[in-house]
């Protein structure tokens, strides 16, 4: 009888010990996951120094050349903004595109910023959800509910940082859900893609492949947002997944992963 009893309470004390030892070894691999999604850089996409990625960025040991010079605006808390690095990239990229098309427009600071340094006779597309259209917004089952919340909040304006400048008159600017948006008159005609729209896995989806039937031989699609799983789990659970069948790269010190068609395609 004796044996019995102390054979059960070894068989719960083990039952015990193997559920503590499981839920700390789920709790430490957690607060890991959370330590290396806050640093950009460790998705399972390669990293890469933009000066590796692309001949016309160059330095020295005095930092980047004045080749690399562009026009700015700061991110002084701009909504939705990117990084003064990440606009530097942005701006230098738009100094060869004659096409441009952005998912996203929020405040237009970016779409200013890239008509201000591309050529003069480029035009910039950018796509937004306007105020009145926020029932348009297609919440899919498997996309974070916090990323629906974002993209309505973030779709609230209707100036723009280009509007009223000469930078206007470079901007087409579009209206509508992107993952309804006709596309097909600019099949095959963009050289240089920003994608910050919604960042919904659902919505990195459909706008990867709208971009990509947009893009043109030798043209660029940056998205922004690749934050990791626990900050933006749509942007890097979709990315992931591209990154099997296309050779994504995310720049260095940036959240932006780039991909560039090649020539040839
Ligand atoms: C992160 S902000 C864009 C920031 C901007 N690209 C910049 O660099 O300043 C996201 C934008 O995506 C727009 N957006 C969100 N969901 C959208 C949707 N379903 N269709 C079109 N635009 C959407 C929002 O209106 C908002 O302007």
């Amino acid at each position: 009888m004796i044996a019995k009893v102390a054979l059960i309470f070894l068989a719960a004390l083990s039952v015990v010990l193997l559920i503590l030892y499981s839920g700390l070894r789920h709790r430490s691999r957690l607060a890991r996951r959370r330590r290396q999604g806050r640093k950009v850089g460790w998705g399972k996409i390669p990293l890469s120094s933009i000066y590796e990625i692309s001949p016309h960025f160059e330095r020295n040991e005095r930092g980047p050349l004045a080749s690399t010079e562009v026009r700015h605006i700061a991110n002084d808390n701009t909504p939705g903004g990117v990084s003064d690095y990440e606009s530097w990239i942005l701006c230098n990229l738009a100094k060869r595109a004659k096409s441009i098309f952005e998912f996203g427009t929020a405040t237009g600071k970016t779409t200013y910023l890239l008509g201000a340094n591309s050529p003069t006779e480029t035009t910039v597309y950018t796509l937004t959800l306007a105020l009145t259209e926020h029932a348009s917004y297609q919440h899919a089952s498997g996309d974070a509910r916090g990323d629906f919340a974002n993209a309505i909040k973030e779709s609230k304006f209707d100036q723009f940082v280009y509007s009223g400048t000469t930078i206007a008159r470079k901007v087409v600017q579009l209206y509508g859900d992107s993952k309804t948006f006709p596309y097909h008159t600019y099949y095959d005609c963009m050289d240089l893609i920003f994608i910050d729209g919604s960042h919904a896995r659902s919505y990195i989806e459909s706008d990867s492949k709208n971009a990509l039937a947009m893009l043109r031989a030798g043209g660029y699609i940056l998205w922004h947002d690749y934050r990791g799983p626990d900050v933006t789990p749509g942007v890097f659970e979709a990315l992931n997944l591209l990154s099997d069948n296309m050779p994504l790269i995310q720049i260095r010190g940036t959240c932006l992963v780039l991909y560039q068609k090649p020539l040839d395609a």
